[in-house]
């Protein structure tokens, strides 16, 4: 997916130093300081414009949570919503996803979530998807033993794939859901491509897996 370049993205993401982390190098092995205690911290990996990681925030006050988009102008949208929400357990990063083992040590993550991530539906383009095998190593390294990651998404395409990519790297499907809205799952907190393939009536998937 790809936004549209907000004018003035940057200077947003730059003023804002409290909830945006600038220089995220640095904050590898220093996350608990920098949330200020030693809460489980989850991430959205490619958390768009955050109405996912903000409304889990507000939801789960224990949790602290991080949002990871590649996207200025996106992560500047999400800046909006941390802004308005006033929680004070959220975080944004602006970084590749393939890359995380640079911003956060060995284990220092507890539980990983991908959300609509972007199918890339041509064979050619699999290397791109969120669960590539690329990124699970490199989710396992932050992760504990028997990490989690949660995924939901429309598309069942890269439901298929991810369901196959995770089982090939041996990992565990807790549960399986081939129609979210319509079971009896609670406390869930849509996301804004949830909403919007909801609003057209098309079935949400969810899996949770674990190393
Ligand atoms: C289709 S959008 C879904 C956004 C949001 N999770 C939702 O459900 O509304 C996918 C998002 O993943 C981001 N993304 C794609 N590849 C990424 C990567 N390698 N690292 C971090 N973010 C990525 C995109 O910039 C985009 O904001």
């Amino acid at each position: 997916m790809r936004v549209r370049r907000r004018k003035g993205a940057e200077e947003h993401l730059a003023n804002n130093p409290h909830y945006v982390i600038l220089n995220p190098e640095d904050a590898k092995g220093h996350w608990q300081e920098i949330f200020g205690n030693d809460k489980p911290i989850h991430i959205e990996v490619g958390s768009g414009k955050g109405a996912f990681i903000t409304g889990m925030a507000l939801q789960n006050p224990g949790i602290n949570y991080i949002g990871i988009d590649i996207q200025v102008s996106v992560l500047s949208h999400a800046l909006d919503k941390v802004l308005a929400s006033e929680a004070e357990n959220i975080r944004l990063l602006q970084v590749d996803g393939s890359s995380l083992t640079n911003y956060f040590a060995d284990e220092e993550i507890d539980l990983l979530y991908l959300n609509f991530s972007d199918p890339w539906p041509k064979k050619k383009h699999a290397k791109r998807r969120l669960t590539y095998k690329t990124f699970l190593d490199t989710y396992k390294q932050i992760l504990p033993e028997h990490g989690e990651i949660h995924l939901k998404t429309d598309n069942r395409g890269l439901f298929e794939y991810s369901l196959a990519s995770f089982s090939q790297y041996g990992m565990v499907l807790k549960q399986v859901w081939l129609d979210l809205h319509a079971s009896d799952y609670e406390g869930n907190v849509m996301t804004e491509y949830e909403q919007k393939f909801s609003d057209k009536g098309q079935v949400i998937y969810r899996v949770e897996a674990m190393f």
